[in-house]
């Protein structure tokens, strides 16, 4: 039974205490440490059966009954928690984004090497079943040579402005889930990236220095061209959907609904809106990444997302930003 410690019981931290307790079989939750522990937040981590709750998330790395730690704490956080957790001995499941910096990401690169220790990133979307699904796909050959990658994101909601300058924008936050995507479907690094953008969802996002809608095209390391639509606000909901396109046909996915019922009348046919949001939406790819993690680190196999995948992602996020900036494609290798 692998003994995880949990850091930051925020949004995302409650969801990983909820799997590994429900669908996370040879794995407990042992502690969880937040600094603004409230009583609401410790009444729900004690419905999970959890008695050591911290404010000082060092309790958990002093542990030595504790295996792994999760760290789910705001992303200005992880990196040095990441290094202090490796130099402690813990296996390490590090949220979206490892850093905003490629210094302090190499920073954790640096202290795993000679360590026999796991460090995955929760790039969740890998382990849900449609992207799966498309990947498998491409892997088998199935597409034949891929041509295009093609991904649509958009959220149902933006998020509070304030919300903005911490998250490091939308590229380092939202679309950074799908940068990783476009590495996962393609198996290919991306070389160059050239971003078109916009405010027109809402004025605030912009006065924070940030856009919210924006079209981006990429050429890969394979070859192959790959474009990514975001938008923070769609009206009819969360849109995920994906498409591999290549020399012998194409992969594509739909987006998820709470069911297939299609009402139909003498004015239209009507199905349901795709599922609301992250949590709706991904909830068992949360449970499947967790169940992998401790997969890997029971049975020593190496992890599916790893810290290479933490640091490319990040540098596409930086090169994206660059490119709003400077109105110009960007090669990755500029920022190296
Ligand atoms: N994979 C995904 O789809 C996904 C979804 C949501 C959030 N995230 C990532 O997870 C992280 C947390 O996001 P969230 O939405 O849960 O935010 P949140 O604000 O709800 O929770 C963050 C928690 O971390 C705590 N915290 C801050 N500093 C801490 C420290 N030093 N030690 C322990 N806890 C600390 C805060 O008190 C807060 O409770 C972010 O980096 C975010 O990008 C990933």
């Amino acid at each position: 039974m692998l003994n995880i410690g949990i850091i930051g019981a925020g949004r995302i931290g409650k969801v990983h205490l909820e799997s590994i307790s429900y669908r996370v079989k040879d794995a407990t939750v042992k502690a969880v440490a937040d600094p603004f522990m409230n009583d609401e937040t410790k009444a729900f981590i004690e419905g999970f059966g959890v008695k050591e709750i911290y404010t000082d998330y060092h309790k958990i790395l002093e542990d030595p009954a504790i295996d792994a730690v999760l760290i789910c704490s705001s992303t200005d956080t992880h990196s040095a928690i990441s290094v202090e957790a490796i130099n402690a001995g813990k296996h390490v499941f590090c949220e979206k984004p490892v850093d905003h910096s490629i210094e302090k990401i190499n920073n954790v690169k640096k202290a795993l090497e000679g360590k026999s220790l796991k460090f995955q990133v929760g790039f969740n979307r890998r382990f849900d079943h449609n992207f799966a699904a498309v990947r498998a796909a491409v892997e088998a050959g199935k597409i034949g040579e891929t041509h295009i990658v093609k991904i649509t994101s958009r959220d149902p909601e933006p998020p509070n402005p304030a919300y903005i300058k911490v998250s490091g924008g939308i590229f380092l936050d939202m679309t950074i889930h799908d940068f990783d995507m476009v590495r996962f479907l393609s198996g290919s690094e991306v070389e160059e990236i050239y971003v078109n953008s916009a405010v027109l969802v809402d004025p605030a996002i912009g006065e924070q220095g940030d856009v919210d809608t924006a079209i981006i095209t990429m050429k890969l390391a394979n070859g192959a061209l790959a474009v990514i639509d975001n938008s923070r606000r769609a009206a009819y909901g969360y849109d995920q959907r994906a498409e591999v396109f290549g020399s012998k046909g194409m992969v594509a996915t739909a987006n998820d609904t709470l069911s297939t019922a299609v009402f139909s009348g003498a004015d239209g046919v009507i199905g349901e809106k795709p599922l609301f949001f992250f949590l709706e939406r991904y909830m068992e790819s949360f449970s499947a990444e967790m169940r992998d993690f401790v997969d890997s680190v029971e049975n020593d196999k190496p992890v599916k997302v790893g810290i290479e995948a933490g640091l490319q992602s990040v540098l596409i996020g930086l090169a994206a930003k660059k490119s709003v900036e400077e109105h110009r494609p960007v090669k990755l290798s500029e920022l190296l």
